[in-house]
């Protein structure tokens, strides 16, 4: 990516003497090149699983043992030595160094790489695979081991423990804050993610209608392309930090 003229508009019209606010969202595309496989680039599949296999509420109603299974078998593959945060997911560390409270970063991604790469406040609306959640009490438990239908629940010991996921037809988490941040931004940017799941999918129109300048980077143009400003096509380890680095330089000082 070149520093090139297109950004002319963002730093003519967002940036007026003082920090931007920013918001990026990321989707899977940010963690393929860690190793972990994205939703759809695989007819469909994920992880040889058609995604109401084992992504809805009634998936794990009809078929507890598959669910765990398959949430436990991600769990442990995220923790294995070949999966490590990238240069994208650094960048983003960097960003938030630079703009602390100005930058609100919201994954879809149940990954922690982004914390793997040292961004310390992430919002994780889809969930986290390395905690448990109880279904009756909703606390949740840091939990890096398997677990299943007969792990007795910390709270309450019963039988009660789920992947923290948010599923098909559940609501997301932190909804009010991420749209507080979204009507209050100067600058979106979504990342590696394919544009087809609400309501993130509608969070550049949220931001656009706010008055941000909205960038969007993926390896092929989403189903929302048409609705950014700027479309930046490549891979995120590339493009994501010679984005940071724009956008630092530009706006050092102010
Ligand atoms: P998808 O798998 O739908 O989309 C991933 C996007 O990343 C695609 O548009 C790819 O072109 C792009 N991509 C792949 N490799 C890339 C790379 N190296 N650099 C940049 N872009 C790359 O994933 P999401 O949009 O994140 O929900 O999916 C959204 C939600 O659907 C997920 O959070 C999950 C899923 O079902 C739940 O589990 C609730």
């Amino acid at each position: 990516m070149s520093d090139n003229a297109t950004f002319i508009n963002l730093f003519k019209n967002q940036l007026r003497n003082t920090p931007p606010k920013i918001v990026v969202l990321t989707g899977a595309g940010i963690s393929a090149e860690s190793g972990i496989k994205t939703f759809r680039d695989n007819d469909g599949l994920w992880e040889n699983h058609r995604v109401e296999e084992v992504a809805t509420p009634e998936a794990f109603v009809e078929n507890p043992a598959l669910v765990y299974r398959f949430y436990n078998a991600r769990r442990e593959q995220l923790q294995s030595a070949s999966v490590k945060a990238n240069e994208a997911h650094k960048a983003l560390a960097k960003l938030e160094k630079a703009f602390q409270d100005n930058l609100l970063l919201v994954t879809q991604n149940v990954d922690n790489l982004h914390e793997q790469g040292g961004s310390n406040r992430v919002l994780h609306m889809h969930g986290e695979l390395l905690s448990a959640r109880c279904s009756r009490s909703e606390k949740t438990f840091v939990w890096r081991d398997s677990f299943d239908e007969n792990t007795p629940c910390p709270c309450c010991g019963g039988k009660t423990l789920r992947p923290d996921i948010v599923w098909f037809g559940e609501m997301p988490l932190y909804m009010d804050d991420i749209y507080n941040a979204l009507s209050n931004a100067d600058i979106f940017i979504a990342i590696g993610t394919s544009g087809n799941v609400y309501p993130a999918a509608g969070f550049v129109q949220v931001a656009q209608e706010a008055g941000a300048y909205t960038i969007e980077v993926n390896l092929a143009p989403s189903s929302t392309n048409a609705l950014f400003d700027e479309s930046i096509t490549g891979l995120a380890s590339a493009e994501v930090p010679a984005l940071v680095e724009i956008i630092i330089n530009r706006t050092a000082g102010l």
